[in-house]
């Protein structure tokens, strides 16, 4: 299974990050020609752990930017927008770079929306998908500023998942909209029951699966609702489940939405945009992933005979490799002939080991150029949370490491962040974005006034 491990017991052979991981490289330092360090950009992330402290995700700004750009240049003169998907990292200063570079984002939840407006990010840009969006988001979305006053407000498009959501949508548009503006543009996210790659739990393409509406019933839907005052049929929309690492269930599904967009042409609903969703996989250790290019190039050249504009929701393929989860060494242990490296990251700055069984490599930040040939010395690498699941990687071939050292827990730049918690009071980390020679705090570690602020004794 892509990015997972298939048991605790396996051996993992050593991949070196940086080979696959643009814009972080090792670099010889000036006064010992045998050691090397971990740069990103032009920044020693050593020197950014030792300003900063630990844990802290440090997020490479180029490598952002060039994962947008291939996507987008990937995708050619097809009439196109990426929505990048807020859930996989709401860092507000990358939200930022991202609006600058002219994205869109694909949001699931009030809180997004807000992080959106925060940024300064106009409606057109901005589509809410999600299978249980409350009455209150929804009218939220509906008052969203537009681009210029006197539009009409709200977003580029509902991704809806229900007919009982899009009840709710058009009471809400009945109820809100003003004389003369636009009714809100809506897209139903089809199924169209293909299974794809990735984790049990990140698979959502199928039937069996919370997502989405049959075609069937999508159909008496875009049907039933053709000349309604309060919602206007604009798209169709499909995500067919993450971390996918083959072209041939996008190929599939793709085809599949096309078609029913056809058969709705054909019933005069003729729909501006085809929203393909998010799930391109990226490499963690040995998975070979389609390039971002080849997956443009595979979605523009199937959707180009259909002359829509395309959305796509892409999250983990332009922002996981972009950023790592530097932690730091406590105390080093060893049990039964076993060693356990304790290090002062856990499962609640990032969960997806303890999740999904996800592998995330795990280096140290300066090496001797001559170890790189020798066997490396295995050993658990573990958090201080009180969980046993509180382990990164099991019997990884991590090296000699002293307490004191810092380590690089790769390609975490995606559901990293977003998915911490303060899970046993823990206060959850600090990000910095680093931008050539220059790196700055994009969100300061929490504190632990932050931790009481909402926790009241009566
Ligand atoms: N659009 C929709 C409707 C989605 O549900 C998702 C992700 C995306 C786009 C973005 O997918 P991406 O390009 O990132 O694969 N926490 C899990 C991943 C959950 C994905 C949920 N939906 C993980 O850490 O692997």
């Amino acid at each position: 299974m892509s990015g997972t491990r298939a048991s605790s017991d396996e051996k993992h052979s050593f991949a070196d990050p940086t080979e696959f991981t643009p814009h972080f490289s090792w670099k010889r330092t000036p006064r010992n020609n045998n050691l090397e360090t971990v740069m990103c950009e032009g920044v020693s992330l050593v020197r950014g752990a030792d300003k900063i402290g630990t844990p802290t995700y440090f997020y490479s700004r180029a490598a952002i930017e060039d994962a947008y750009r291939e996507l987008n240049r990937g995708l050619g003169s097809l009439p196109h927008t990426l929505c990048f998907a807020v859930k996989s990292n709401g860092s507000l200063s990358i939200l930022q770079r991202l609006a600058k570079l002219g994205s869109g984002f694909d949001i699931v939840s009030g809180g997004e929306l807000a992080e959106l407006r925060q940024v300064g990010v106009s409606g057109e840009r901005i589509v809410f998908s999600g299978v249980g969006k409350t009455r209150e988001e929804i009218r939220e979305a509906l008052r969203y500023p537009p681009r210029r006053r006197g539009e009409g407000s709200g977003i580029l498009l509902f991704n809806i998942e229900s007919e009982a959501e899009l009840e709710v949508l058009i009471e809400e548009s009945a109820r809100n909209m003003r004389p003369g503006s636009a009714a809100p543009a809506v897209s139903i996210r089809v199924n169209p029951d293909v299974k794809a790659g990735g984790h049990p739990h990140i698979a959502t393409g199928q039937h069996q699966h919370k997502f989405g509406v049959d075609w069937a019933e999508a159909k008496r839907l875009y049907l039933a609702h053709r000349a309604s005052k309060w919602i206007e049929w604009r798209g169709i929309s499909a995500h067919i489940g993450s971390q996918i690492t083959s072209l041939t269930p996008f190929r599939e599904a793709l085809q599949r939405l096309s078609g029913y967009a056809q058969e709705l042409r054909q019933e005069g609903i003729a729909l501006r945009y085809v929203d393909f969703g998010g799930g391109l996989g990226v490499r963690y250790t040995d998975e070979r992933p389609p390039s971002r290019r080849a997956y443009a190039r595979m979605i523009a050249k199937t959707l180009r005979p259909l002359g829509v504009h395309l959305l796509l929701e892409p999250g983990r393929s332009i922002i996981a490799p972009a950023g790592v989860l530097l932690t730091r060494v406590l105390y080093i242990k060893e049990n039964h002939g076993k060693t356990f490296v304790v290090v002062d990251a856990a499962m609640n700055d990032l969960l997806r080991p303890a999740l999904y069984g996800a592998v995330h490599p795990i280096t140290r930040l300066t090496r001797d150029r001559r170890e790189t040939r020798t066997p490396r010395k295995r050993a658990d690498i573990v958090g201080p949370v009180c969980e046993t699941g509180d382990c990164f990687l099991h019997d990884w071939p991590l090296g000699e490491v002293k307490p004191g050292d810092v380590l690089a827990i790769w390609t975490a730049g995606a559901y990293g962040m977003s998915q911490a918690s303060n899970y046993n009071a823990r206060l959850r980390p600090a990000e910095a974005l680093v931008e050539g020679n220059r790196y700055r705090i994009i969100r300061r570690r929490e504190t632990t006034k932050d931790l009481l602020r909402n926790n009241s004794l009566s």
